[in-house]
């Protein structure tokens, strides 16, 4: 397994769609892998493919708190079949655009389907937290992050407070 380096705003890369996978094979495992470290690394709850330069349709994530085991999780192709009408709001935050958090209003369940680790289908329902960091992650896949929920003036706002840090780095 290897650190990625992650990508953040304003880089062009993450405005891009992402493409379905074909086989899950040991190839995109050995991905998947690599994903799940940079995102404990870094730290965070979430990561999709495109945030370490890969525009595949893929996912890592883990929900556990700090005090749990770990719960790696893997969404392949990942669909959203059905969403609720009821939204909910929640302090989002990106490994992307670090250090900026604000609120985004998103449906509170969703029903998912994907592939997992092992390429098998798998349909499940997501609420709470789960909900809202796959609705945020596969955003990413289609090239959008949480900030382009936000108003322009905030939006702008957090590119320039990531510039500042990157600099200052
Ligand atoms: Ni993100």
């Amino acid at each position: 397994m290897a650190l990625r380096e992650i990508l953040t705003v304003p880089n062009p890369v993450l405005k891009q769609a992402s493409k379905p996978v074909e086989t899950v094979d040991d190839e995109l495992r050995a991905l998947m892998d690599d994903m799940l470290e940079t995102m404990y690394a870094a730290p965070g709850i979430g990561l999709a493919a495109i945030q370490v330069g890969v525009p595949k349709r893929v996912i890592v994530m883990d929900l556990a708190r700090p005090e749990e085991d770990k719960q790696p999780r893997y969404f392949v192709n990942p669909e959203i079949l059905w969403r609720s009408d009821d939204t909910a709001p929640y302090e989002e935050g990106c490994l992307s655009v670090p250090e900026y958090y604000d609120e985004v209003e998103r449906p509170a369940r969703v029903k998912l389907r994907y592939l997992n680790y092992q390429g098998e289908q798998v349909e499940e329902d997501a609420e709470g937290l789960f909900a809202v960091c796959i609705q945020h992650e596969m955003d990413h896949l289609d090239g959008v992050l949480f900030i382009d929920h936000l108003s322009r003036l905030k939006r702008e706002q957090a590119i320039k407070k990531v510039k500042k840090q990157a600099k200052a780095a």
